[in-house]
């Protein structure tokens, strides 16, 4: 039962999770031998990768397979997601290359110290991720969301799940896991153990913390942890986004150690099997995809995003793959996997064929007929053509598309949202199509939707009417600001992942090249302002550590493409076995 007052504070005793000391051992030495190669005290071994083709071929230094093994651990000892033609032209330049070896060589250092010298923005965003790091007893657990002294703290003196993510990749990218390592063991131990309680701001069994925060108890002599599931946060918003980014970190931190035995200790299978259950629950909905409520992610206020955001759709689906490739079947775990695979092809091909909006589809949508009955329906949610804005038909390039916002009866939110695009990008969620698709838009809207300051959130914004009634009138949240329309660096490392994966890195490379420009004299905003993204957030917090860490990672993936093997997904064959749309139905 959780105490009666609104935090859950955890008791020293709950807080050490026991992992059998033959794991620990056997994880330590592996990664004292990384370490050891890394700084080039080990010679790299020869390996053999496999090519799409089936045929073996041997790494060669300076090549890209070298390159490809040399990033992580996990990538010397196990199959690659992306085979090596995969990553066709992703070479990095020889001067970025000098960059990440020695960055790779100096885990735990002062970057400072490199006798090259890095860009000074880079060089300041490590300085900065490094003094965000909050410990609990002494040991590293997460990182502070900002640290702006000029502000008030709110809850931004909080680790929050969903913005360590950039920082624990930027950690595992420079051979650093043991935060990670423990963030996610601490994560499992605050998640939600107790039966819903409706009146009470209390998620059901299984659900992860929106954040947490370590303070120092002077009665007890010791830190605590206080959880956060969003029953003090602002809104009393439900973060259904936590529990999917700790499935993801925790493969991403599998892929990039080789510490596979972490995920697979009855403690963490449990773990991924409670955020599961609690998705894959029956109840009255009849889509594949995940009912929620306004504000349950990254745009965490009131923004009209409730029913099926394709941020959740998104995160949701790589959560399930990811999970797949974690869970033993073991036990009850066959029953999860069966389930897992039955939901993801049917929220695949929902996603595919409903959220997906180009030229063409726009224009089927356009002339749509409604009132139709029975499963023949071409226009199967109702959608009526004259709730379709004025702005899309302008803003539509005829190359090109993008998953909307939200589908539900009657309804298409056209708003395009960055996080779920990526993501539904990185997942492999997104068809190779789809995926180009994506990134053609980017091209053709580049000034809408990264202008002078990536990247746009949603576009466009929301503004009079449709503001008030859309967002309650939040002040926070006006025209061009905040979730509504404003820019978010942090972006950028997921629209660098994806551009890699979609083997479009000069528009990465683009986007980064405006952000490194201003952002460390800006001083790290949280979010711009304006159409353009020109000015910083009228409430931007300043040292917002997701915007740190989210450019260390974007500079490193881009440096040395194969880092994005932790984080990406392969396509998904079974996922892709032909349906036709009305098919979905039959599930
Ligand atoms: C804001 C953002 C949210 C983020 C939090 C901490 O509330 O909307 O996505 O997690 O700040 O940075």
């Amino acid at each position: 039962m959780p105490p009666a007052n609104n935090m859950f504070i955890v008791t020293p005793l709950s807080l050490d999770l026991v992992i059998p000391d033959s794991t620990r051992v056997g994880v330590e030495q592996q990664n004292t031998h990384f370490r050891e190669r890394a700084a080039g005290r080990l010679p790299w071994q020869h390996s053999h990768c496999s090519t799409s083709d089936g045929q073996h071929q041997q790494q060669h230094g300076g090549s890209e397979q070298n390159a490809l093994t040399q990033s992580g651990q996990g990538r010397l000892q196990h199959t690659r997601t992306l085979s090596s033609d995969n990553l066709d032209g992703l070479l990095p330049s020889p001067s970025m290359r000098s960059l990440a070896s020695m960055i790779a060589e100096t885990p735990r250092s002062d970057i400072s110290m490199m006798s090259l010298e890095p860009h000074p923005t880079f060089v300041d965003a490590w300085r900065c991720l490094r003094r965000a790091v909050v410990r609990f007893r002494g040991v590293a657990v997460g990182t502070i969301a900002a640290m702006d002294p000029s502000e008030e703290a709110l809850n931004y003196n909080q680790v929050f799940f969903r913005d360590f993510v950039p920082s624990a990749l930027a950690f595992l990218m420079n051979n650093e896991p043991e935060i990670v390592k423990n963030f996610l063991k601490k994560a499992l131990l605050l998640q939600s153990n107790w039966e819903k309680r409706i009146d009470n701001f209390t998620l059901g069994k299984g659900a992860m913390p929106a954040s947490f925060k370590v303070q120092f108890d002077s009665t007890r002599s010791h830190d605590v942890i206080m959880a956060d599931f969003g029953e003090s946060a602002i809104g009393r918003v439900a973060p259904v986004d936590s529990g999917f980014w700790w499935i993801i970190l925790l493969r991403a931190y599998s892929r990039s150690t080789g510490d596979h035995i972490l995920a697979e200790t009855p403690e963490f299978q449990r773990g991924i099997k409670l955020v599961l259950s609690l998705c894959l629950s029956e109840g009255f909905d009849t889509f594949p995809t995940l009912l929620c409520a306004d504000g349950c992610c990254m745009v965490d206020r009131r923004m009209g995003i409730y029913g099926y955001p394709i941020e959740i759709q998104s995160l949701f689906y790589m959560a399930l793959r990811c999970a797949r490739g974690m869970l033993s079947p073991e036990g009850d775990g066959m029953e999860m996997l069966e389930r897992i695979e039955k939901r993801l092809k049917a929220l695949s091909f929902h996603i595919r064929s409903y959220f997906w909006l180009d030229f063409e589809q726009l224009n089927t949508v356009y002339r749509y007929k409604t009132e139709e009955y029975s499963h023949t329906a071409v226009n199967k949610f109702n959608v009526i053509p004259e709730s379709i804005p004025n702005w899309i038909f302008d803003f539509m390039p005829m190359k090109g598309g993008y998953f909307i916002g939200n589908v539900s009866p009657a309804r298409m939110d056209f708003r395009l949202f960055c996080l779920g695009n990526c993501v539904a990008i990185l997942s492999s969620l997104a068809t190779p199509e789809q995926e180009a698709g994506i990134m053609d838009l980017f091209e053709e809207r580049w000034k809408d939707l990264v202008g002078e300051m990536p990247l746009k959130i949603a576009y466009p914004t929301l503004e009079s009417h449709a503001w008030s009634l859309t967002t309650g009138c939040d002040p926070k949240n006006t025209r061009w600001s905040y979730h509504n329309g404003g820019s978010w660096p942090v972006l950028i490392w997921l629209f660098t992942a994806a551009c890699i994966k979609a083997r479009r890195r000069h528009i990465a490379s683009r986007a980064i090249e405006l952000l490194e420009a201003r952002i460390a004299k800006d001083q790290w905003p949280e979010y711009y302002d304006g159409k353009l993204g020109r000015y910083v957030g009228k409430q931007a917090r300043k040292f917002q550590t997701w915007s740190i860490a989210g450019y260390l990672v974007a500079k490193m993936m881009l440096d040395d493409p194969s880092h994005l093997d932790i984080i990406a997904l392969d396509d998904d064959v079974k996922a892709t076995a032909p349906m036709s749309r009305s098919a979905s139905w039959s599930f």
